[in-house]
Order: C-alpha cells, then structure tokens, then sequence
C-alpha cells in the first residue's frame, strides 16, 4: 500500500443530491471525514437527517434554486447520486455556475442514458460485449426478431427507471416488446424512439464499480447484486434486493483482465470523443463462458452496491470525490483503503414492490437494529410522518448492512437485524450471498 501524501485541506460543506440508499450510505461516510463541514441532502430521506445533513426540500429539477442555495450555503462539493440529473445535464449547469461537482457531464453521462450510444461506444472501443442491432423504426425490428436464436433483449434506447429492458424466450414475446416500447410508447415516447435487441447471455452478473477522472481509473471491489424480487432469483426484477462485497467470483485476475478490456479502453475512447468521463462508472457484467461481458453501464454509484461499499471504504470518501472533481485522482492510486472483512446488505421493500405499493406505513425496530454491532440500516424510502415516527416512502426502504469475519458472519449479523425490523407488508429475500457461499 503506497502511502498518499497529504496536505491540510480546509473543512468543506457538501450537497448530496439523491433521497435512495444510496445517497443515505454517501452522506454517513462523507460525515465520518475530519473535514466534513455541513452536510445537506437533496430532498434526502429519514435516514440522511439522522445522519448528520440537512434535508433540503429542493427537487434536482429546480436547478436554479438549487443552485442559488448552494451558492448561498457554500458548497465546496456537490455530489449527484442517481441518473436522472446527470442525464439532464444538471452537472453541467452546476459547474457553469462556478461550483465544484462529482459526476459526469450530460454527454459522459449518455454511457447510461442512450442503450444505443453506449453499445456503440463499446463496438467502437473493442469492449466485449453481446452482439446487438439498433433499431428506429417497429416495422423492421419486427422482421429482424423472427430470424434470431432466443432468448433475446429489447431494450429501450433512454432511461426508464430500469424498466427498459426486457427478455423475451420468443419471437412473439420480442414483437410485443418492440410493439411495447416503440408504438405503445410505454417507457416514454423519448425512451422509447430507438431500441438496441441482443442476444442474452448466460452466467452469473458482477458489479464492477470504478472512480475515474482524466486517465486515472481507481476500481472498487466488486459486488454482486440480486435483481430478482424472490429467493432463488425468481420473480420480476427491483431495482436491486440485495448485495455483498466483495464477490469471490471478482478474483482479483479476473478484475485485472475486466479493466484492461473494458474501463481502460472505454475511458479512453471517451476522451478521445471528446467527452471524457468523470465520476463513477458502474460497469454491469455477465460472466459467460467465453468470458466477461459488459450487459450495460451506468454512470454513478450502484444502489444497493454502496451500501457495502461505504461499510467497507477506510479512505476519506470526501478526499477521494474532491479528487475526481479537481482531476488529481491518481493522487490516490495503490493507497485506497478497505476494511478485509466483507460486507452484506440486504433490502427491505414495501408490500407489493416492485408492483404497486402503499406508503405511510410506521417501522419499528431501526434503532435495535443499529445498535448491533458492525451493524448499519440505510435509509432508502423512509420519511418522517407527522407524529415524527419514521415510515416507509417508497418501494425499496431500507438497506439493512453487516460487516462480518466472513461472509456467512456477515450474512448472519445481517438477518439478525432485519428481524429485528417491522412495518405492515414488508418483504425481503433470505438468499443474499448465497451464491458465494454455496461456491
Ligand atoms: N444495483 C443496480 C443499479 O444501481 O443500477
């Protein structure tokens, strides 16, 4: 571990735009940094007042007023946790205005905004990654999806709150999903106006998560998510059920290899394009038998894979964001710090997720559970109702963290504070883990 050379770096207020899981986990450890001035959450959640910031009841689509109040507040930082805003261009704009940010600019950020722009990007770049088509118009997408092997997938070419994408067994399943997204417009008429269709691959998926500013790109331990809703991976897929890192199946090797053949070839061919990234860039991959592939990309921190990320970073979070957003990144190479034990965490959603759910519903128990040791609840949908308890405000609420000896332990400790956890209608899967540790 090389050690870092450190300068006295005066106290910083910081702006975290985002209310989720993540945004909770970045706003706890961004506290945790000797240099933490005041911390405010942009409209943030139950758990990032508990926390330690201010909510501000500002949406990130009222730029100007958000803007103005980090310019009234001196903000030395802002941090942008999910897409929308960087899809937007709100970074952009912020910088305009003179402030320092973390994420990407509008045309970086289309690596996860446009399907079609980022399975370009990768054939451009050499990326491995499934073989795809793009299509503007139904009539010949529907033609080109009689002739294909299934399964396949129809994605939506814009963002669509992670719905966009749909595995299809058959050719009739594929026409209804082209019909879906193109004519029905049911994602967005803008989502919707393009499609990518690809082969599905087979394995099993990886998060691979990495800092990158200029040419340095300094990558996370990866983790492993569970989209499913139900045990055993069944059930619609969620937004993310569950997490744990690191994931044994991300051998140290195999992450060398993944960023030979992906971060450094994709980073540069974003500089080269004139569109460098800055921020984190989230690579999803599917470990097939011909090797890793890249599924898609996203342009900010995973939710719920922060959520052991930050139980498990030693390195002051609001040290190694300021680097991003100043281009000094490779400061921090080879002396990132990790606590060795790994980390589990496990969602809690509301009854009914990811279909329709009821909202207001009281939770008991967060206090016992976080009084555990090695033990942190992370807010998600949560807000406080008017008698100042807390209650549930969203499909995924909590994400309930464990750091372990192992990961069984880790595993173990986790569940131990789930069932201390209670609210009408909540639901969690039980398997969180168990992919690794049956391996
Ligand atoms: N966990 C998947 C995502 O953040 O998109």
């Amino acid at each position: 571990m090389r050690m870092r050379a450190t300068h006295i770096k005066p106290f910083m207020n910081v702006l975290v735009i985002g209310k989720g899981g993540r945004e909770h986990a970045l706003v706890w450890k961004l506290k945790q940094s000797p240099r933490a001035g005041r911390l405010f959450c942009a409209p943030g959640n139950a758990g990032t007042a508990a926390d330690g910031a201010t909510n501000v009841a500002i949406e990130h689509t009222e730029t100007e007023k958000l803007a103005r109040f980090c310019i009234k507040e001196n903000v030395g930082l802002v941090v942008i946790g999910p897409e929308d805003p960087l899809a937007a261009g709100f970074a952009d704009f912020l910088r305009g205005k003179g402030l320092k940010v973390f994420g990407p600019s509008k045309e970086a950020a289309r690596i996860e905004a446009s399907k079609v722009f980022s399975k370009e990007l990768m054939r451009h770049a050499d990326v491995p990654t499934a073989d795809f088509q793009v299509f503007d118009h139904p009539e010949p997408a529907r033609t080109y999806v009689m002739s294909r092997d299934y399964p396949v997938v129809v994605k939506a070419d814009g963002l669509a709150a992670g719905k966009g994408v749909i595995v299809c067994k058959d050719n009739a399943e594929a026409r209804r999903a082209v019909d879906r997204i193109m004519s029905q417009e049911e994602f967005g008429a803008k989502a919707g106006r393009r499609i990518v269709v690809e082969k599905r691959m087979e394995g099993e998926e990886l998060s691979v998560l990495a800092l990158v500013s200029g040419r340095t790109i300094l990558t996370f331990p990866p983790c492993q998510d569970h989209k499913a809703v139900n045990d055993g991976d069944t059930g619609p897929n969620t937004g993310g059920m569950g997490t744990y890192c690191p994931a044994p199946v991300g051998t140290p090797k195999l992450i060398a290899e993944f960023e030979e053949s992906v971060f450094v070839p994709l980073v540069h061919a974003m500089k080269r394009g004139r569109y460098p990234f800055q921020g984190m860039l989230f690579a999803g991959m599917m470990l097939t038998n011909q090797g890793p592939r890249v599924l898609e990309f996203n342009a900010r921190f995973g939710d719920p894979e922060t959520q052991p990320l930050m139980m498990r970073l030693k390195t002051d979070l609001l040290d190694l964001l300021e680097a991003v957003a100043d281009e000094r990144l490779h400061e921090f190479e080879g002396c990132v710090e990790w606590d060795a034990r790994p980390a589990v965490c496990v969602v809690i959603a509301s009854g009914g997720y990811p279909g329709k759910y009821d909202t207001g519903k009281v939770i008991t128990g967060i206090a016992e559970a976080d009084a555990l040791p090695d033990v942190k609840v992370f807010h998600a949908g949560t807000k406080l109702d008017e008698l100042g308890r807390v209650a549930t405000d969203g499909g995924r609420v909590l994400g309930v963290t464990a750091l372990g000896d192992d990961l069984a332990a880790a595993k173990a400790r986790a569940y131990e504070a789930v069932k201390l956890i209670g609210f009408t209608g909540m639901h969690y899967r039980t398997d969180i883990a168990d992919k690794a540790l049956r391996s």
